[in-house]
């Protein structure tokens, strides 16, 4: 053992192999821990836990760097596509004009949807919550893809990545009263999903460069973070075994949450609720400062960005430019801006380290885009797509063993039954 931990337990001593990553990241291994000492860790939340070894994403909290296969965030958003990225996550490497056109075509060869899931989906209030749809009709597939028809994890990972943009629409396609679009395969990966998005049968739809172009980099800027609650979640469901598509379902579930990926439809519910209150961004920093108002600054703080989010910059200067380009004047982006200058001037927010992150800024683009509110989430689920396969393809290579924590017991010790008549 080269370098170690010791622990003190007791008059007894215990050495722990120290790990290090590509990046000079340092790792107690703690594997024989409860063998040579009889007890566990306890770290809520897994602060301080790495859960696996992992070759796709390096995030520096502290410096803010974010890097892809060694690629950073910076020059992919500006230089690369979503679908070249995902491939980069998948695959490993960056493609060949070869690889990258047999995987654009694989993809096409399977954007349509089966016409049976159309039924399920059509079960779905008008006003159903396009997260809640978006998971189901991918927990669909797992039944839809099993047995015989299950087919190999390649081919799962191509009909995901192909299928979640058309049925990603649906939703939106039904809140409108409208019918469902059907793919283009003429078109690329974003321009293809505005179109299923936007066109209507009455008129022809063009699609944008500059909206094409803004969500190609929103969904780079998306496609994977490392081992965050809805990465984890993936790749503990599929250590059981599950399907892809009930791994991947589980994950747009976690991403759902406010405190996750739903944050960036809290942000704009949140800019619009200031506006709506003359635009008062004071009466809003107080209350998130005041513990018991039980009200959070959305967009604002991230677990381990604690300095500044390098996708927030990047997605800032985005909006900037897309708003500009389309010649949208939106009041809340200001109302944004107001709020951002007066928390990073409020000591509250200095000290918690609590800077706007990815999901402050992409609403406004996503809302210049045209997308409704309740979809924002829904395209951060596309975004990550391709980095939830990498992930679970990572985890099932490595052969990890089954996710399974555990923990402190403080409930009530052994006691006997009382017959519910003897019950106080
Ligand atoms: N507004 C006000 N106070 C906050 C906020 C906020 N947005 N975020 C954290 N704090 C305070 C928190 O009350 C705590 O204060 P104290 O030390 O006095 O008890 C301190 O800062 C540390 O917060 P924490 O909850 O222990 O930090 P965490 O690492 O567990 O949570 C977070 C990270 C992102 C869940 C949290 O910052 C938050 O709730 N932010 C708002 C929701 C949000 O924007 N989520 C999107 C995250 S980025 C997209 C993604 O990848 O999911």
């Amino acid at each position: 053992m080269s370098e170690f931990a010791e622990l003190s337990l007791g008059d007894k001593k215990f050495q722990f192999p120290v790990i290090t990553g590509s990046e000079d990241e340092k790792a107690i291994d703690i594997a024989k821990l409860r063998d040579d000492t009889g007890h566990i860790t306890i770290d809520s939340g897994y602060k301080n836990t790495g859960a696996t070894k992992s070759a796709i994403t390096f995030l520096d909290g502290e410096l803010g760097i974010l890097r892809y296969r060694g690629y950073s965030i910076e020059e992919l958003a500006e230089k690369s596509s979503f679908l070249e990225v995902a491939y980069l996550l998948i695959y490993g490497e960056l493609p060949t004009s070869e690889q990258y056109a047999a995987f654009q075509n694989e993809i096409k060869m399977h954007t349509i949807v089966n016409e049976d899931m159309r039924k399920i989906f059509e079960g779905f209030p008008v006003n159903a919550h396009p997260m809640g749809v978006l998971s189901a009709m991918v927990c669909a597939m797992s039944a839809f893809y099993a047995g015989e028809k299950a087919g190999s994890d390649e081919l799962n990972i191509i009909r995901l990545m192909a299928k979640m943009p058309s049925m990603a629409t649906w939703s939106y396609k039904k809140s409108q009263g409208h019918p469902v679009n059907y793919p283009n395969n003429s078109l690329d990966y974003c321009s293809n999903f505005l179109n299923m998005m936007f066109a209507l049968p009455v008129e022809s739809y063009k699609v944008n460069p500059v909206i094409s172009a803004a969500l190609n980099k929103l969904l780079i800027l998306h496609a994977d973070h490392e081992q965050n609650c809805s990465t984890s979640t993936v790749r503990l469901v599929g250590s059981s075994q599950a399907s892809l598509y009930a791994s991947i379902s589980a994950g747009i579930n976690a991403l759902s949450g406010p405190l996750h990926g739903g944050a960036n439809q809290e942000v704009i519910e949140m800019l619009e609720e200031i506006k709506a209150d003359d635009g008062d961004t004071s009466k809003y920093i107080a209350m998130a400062k005041d513990k018991t108002s039980g009200f959070r600054l959305m967009g604002f703080g991230h677990r381990v960005y604690k300095n500044f989010d390098p996708r927030a910059r990047i997605i800032k200067k985005a909006a900037d430019d897309v708003l500009a380009a389309l010649g949208i004047n939106d009041p809340i982006l200001k109302i944004a801006a107001e709020l951002e200058t007066a928390a990073l001037n409020d000591e509250y927010f200095v000290a918690r380290k609590l800077y706007p992150n990815v999901d402050f800024y992409s609403g406004i683009i996503y809302r210049a885009l045209g997308i409704p509110t309740d979809m924002f989430t829904v395209m951060f689920a596309i975004g990550r797509l391709p980095g939830w396969i990498a992930q679970w393809k990572e985890m099932k290579a490595n052969k990890e063993p089954i996710g399974r924590p555990r923990q402190v017991y403080i409930g009530a010790t052994e006691r006997g039954y009382v017959s519910m008549t003897e019950r106080a």
